[in-house]
């Protein structure tokens, strides 16, 4: 794969990894992902960003194929998370730069994750510019989207923003822009990245999008760190209006079951929930924390405004896969769902009360009793699952009629 030209001496050098499934090792990128970098070459050659650190030669092989590596006069950090970070070490003993720029929190991470003696690094604050010759730079700090030390980079001649980690979405392709794709491929590679990893930080998303217009900022292209560029009007304003969309978080008339069972008492519950969602028309999708990553559970509540949470009680408490899953959707901060609950038991069945809690500690607004099934299910429980289906669609249709 050669560099690509993104506009006039403004080039991706980044490297694709099609093999990655366990991105960062707490969600799964199913389509395997991309670690982009940019170069830009003017005065001053500038690299934005480099790789993780197994893609280093590649990086070097991309630049080379520009201009020597030892020719870049500038790096920016804009995020010292290791996907972006990890070759910088190296790319720092190789093109010895001028100057190392990031935000003032990058340098706290920079200086601990990295032995960075002798390293020139520039702080550059919140509105910060830089001239590197025919182009200035606008540095904009955005914090906690999604770590402290995040910034953007804008080019304010060119209307190219390197936007890191925001807009970023996990696909590995042999196509660099969104226009060489469908919108529906990227819609689904973007909730993946953002419920998996941005979620938390939607009201910073929000107050972000309303500064970039309230500053008046143009994109003509929106470059991420992960998968596909937008360079069109059209893909620009469908990256910008999905993100808006995810950030508000507006609950969806569908549903989310995800369960976990040892001898399949709770797998029939679950499917009786199922009908009970069916018989309000509510879709639904189930998952099986058998062979569910919790990250695809977060993924399907891009569609939804219900949870359902299903275990047994084993040594008195949930299955441990679902106990993993709700770790990892609390996390994520999830808004305006409502769920219930369910699950069998053989003698203290604490498991759908705790799931409840576990609920309503997430903020879910909890709309129906646990139900709690002895052994195996008879018909009085698939009848009660069946109840707790559909009375979770009676509210979630309720909300969404709001
Ligand atoms: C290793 C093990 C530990 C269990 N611990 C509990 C427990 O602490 N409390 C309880 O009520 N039931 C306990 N059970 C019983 C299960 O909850 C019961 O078998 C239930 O019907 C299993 O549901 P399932 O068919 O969905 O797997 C345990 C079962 C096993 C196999
Ligand atoms: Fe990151
Ligand atoms: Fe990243």
């Amino acid at each position: 794969m050669k560099p690509v030209e993104l506009k006039k001496d403004i080039y991706w050098v980044g490297a694709v990894d099609f093999d990655i499934r366990n991105f960062h090792h707490y969600s799964r990128s199913p389509e395997g992902s991309t670690y982009n970098a940019y170069l830009v070459c003017d005065e001053k050659n500038v690299l934005f960003d480099t790789v993780n650190v197994h893609e280093y030669g590649t990086l070097v092989k991309r630049i080379s194929e520009i201009i020597e590596p030892e020719k870049i006069d500038y790096i920016v950090c804009n995020h010292l998370e290791q996907d972006h970070s990890g070759a910088l070490p190296r790319m720092v003993k190789l093109c010895k730069p001028e100057k190392i720029f990031c935000s003032p929190m990058g340098y706290k991470s920079m200086t601990n994750i990295y032995d960075t003696t002798g390293w020139p690094i520039e702080i550059v604050k919140d509105g910060d510019r830089l001239n590197i010759g025919k182009r200035n730079i606008t540095f904009l700090e955005t914090r906690m989207l999604h770590w402290p030390d995040s910034m953007v980079s804008y080019l304010e001649e060119d209307k190219v923003l390197f936007s890191n980690d925001a807009f970023g979405q996990n696909i590995a392709s042999s196509f660099r822009f969104a226009d060489e794709t469908d919108h529906k491929t990227i819609l689904n590679a973007t909730k993946g990245y953002y419920y998996n990893i941005v979620l938390p930080y939607s009201p910073q998303v929000l107050k972000t999008l309303k500064r970039v217009t309230d500053m008046g900022l143009q994109f003509d292209v929106i470059a991420p760190d992960h998968g596909l560029i937008f360079r069109t009007p059209e893909d620009v304003a469908f990256i910008i209006s999905t993100y808006k969309e995810l950030a508000e978080q507006k609950p969806v008339c569908a549903a989310v079951i995800a369960y976990d069972s040892m001898w399949g008492g709770t797998a029939k519950l679950a499917e009786a929930v199922a009908d009970g969602l069916a018989d309000e028309d509510v879709p639904f999708t189930m998952f099986n924390l058998q062979n569910t990553h919790p990250s695809e559970v977060t993924t399907a509540l891009a569609d939804a405004g219900a949870l359902i949470l299903g275990s047994p009680t084993r040594n008195n408490m949930p299955m441990v896969n679902m106990v993993g899953c709700i770790a990892h959707i609390k996390g994520l901060r999830p808004q305006n769902l409502v769920g219930a609950a369910f699950g069998c038991y053989g003698w203290s069945g604490e498991s759908p009360k705790m799931l409840t809690e576990a609920l309503a500690d997430m903020k879910v607004e909890v709309v129906a009793e646990p139900v709690k099934c002895y052994f195996n299910p008879q018909e009085e429980d698939l009848v009660n699952a069946r109840a707790l289906g559909v009375a979770v669609a009676r509210s979630l249709k309720e909300k969404c009629a709001q």
